[in-house]
């Protein structure tokens, strides 16, 4: 069962987008081989599967510090309206258990809190210390207490039970996981029959123009992560991250082969972001 203190969570052995060949989108990163090793992305890098997690640690270490102030900067804001229409969708009420993976510094978490109240409880899960002390350090501060845990896991293998959470959210953190497909199928397990999962991530814009306008924006990432907190390799990795990241319709596939019902998408900004929904009947 959970409990305050972070726990580890990190077996990673398995094949990126396993069973994906029908996929609408195919990755040449998808559980590749490379000189006999499996390998997945890393960003536009080719990396052996059991070394992406430690390199995707490496990111979020990094950044943790600066993640809130540079997410504000780089999106200009709209990540917050974004996580609002994600929690207007997910139906949760008062007294309701929600799993907010990938959580980092809480943002989702601290919405979530004040819908659940004091008879409920949200579980602000990510595989990160650095990114959860900063989320705990901050909640607290802002007198978010009482009804709020804090879990250190992968998604790919949670500590809870079956049918544990009436809702799950991830924001912006599936993209960086090693093995999507088996975090879906650990979500399904966990996730009560009736409840939902919603996934918040950087998606492929439809609008040519605006997908163009954006592609050069998010080229200056690098330069004003370098600029602002002395870092353009991560965010370098994140401009990267969201390129290889499957389309709309090609993690709508994925929801559904791990078991997920009535699954639909909401594009935002044309498809910069979109919000995934799916059901556990
Ligand atoms: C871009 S941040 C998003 C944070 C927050 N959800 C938000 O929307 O602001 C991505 C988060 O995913 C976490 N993460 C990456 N891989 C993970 C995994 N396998 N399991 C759990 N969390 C992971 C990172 O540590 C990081 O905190």
């Amino acid at each position: 069962m959970p409990n305050q203190d972070p726990k580890q969570g990190s077996n990673q052995n398995s094949n990126e987008e396993n069973g994906k060949q029908q996929s609408r989108q195919q990755f040449s990163s998808a559980g590749a081989h490379g000189q006999g090793r499996e390998t997945t992305h890393f960003g536009f890098e080719q990396v052996p599967v059991d070394q992406k997690e430690k390199r995707v640690a490496g990111v979020f270490s990094s950044v943790a510090s600066k993640y809130d102030i540079m997410n504000d900067v780089m999106s200009m804001g709209s990540h917050r309206l974004f996580k609002r229409f994600t929690v207007e969708l997910s139906g949760v009420r008062k007294g309701h258990r929600v799993l907010d993976l990938a959580g980092g510094t809480g943002d989702l978490t601290k919405l979530f809190s004040k819908i659940v109240a004091d008879t409920g409880t949200v579980f602000l899960t990510d595989i990160n210390d650095a990114m959860l002390r900063v989320g705990r350090d901050r909640l607290i501060d802002e007198g978010i207490v009482g009804n709020v845990e804090y879990i250190q896991a992968n998604g790919e293998q949670l500590p809870f039970p079956d049918n544990f959470f009436n809702c799950i959210t991830i924001g912006y953190g599936i993209r960086n996981f090693t093995n999507k497909d088996k975090a879906l199928v650990e979500l399904y397990r966990v996730l009560k029959p009736g409840g939902r999962l919603l996934i918040l991530e950087f998606s492929t814009a439809q609008n040519p123009i605006l997908k163009k306008a954006y592609d050069i924006y998010s080229s200056f990432w690098p330069k004003i992560g370098d600029a602002l907190v002395g870092d353009s390799d991560s965010y370098q990795y994140l401009v990267e991250s969201i390129r290889v990241h499957p389309d709309q319709d090609t993690l709508k596939d994925m929801m559904t082969q791990a078991g997920f019902d009535k699954v639909e998408y909401h594009n935002l900004l044309s498809g910069i972001s979109a919000i995934h929904r799916g059901i556990k009947f």
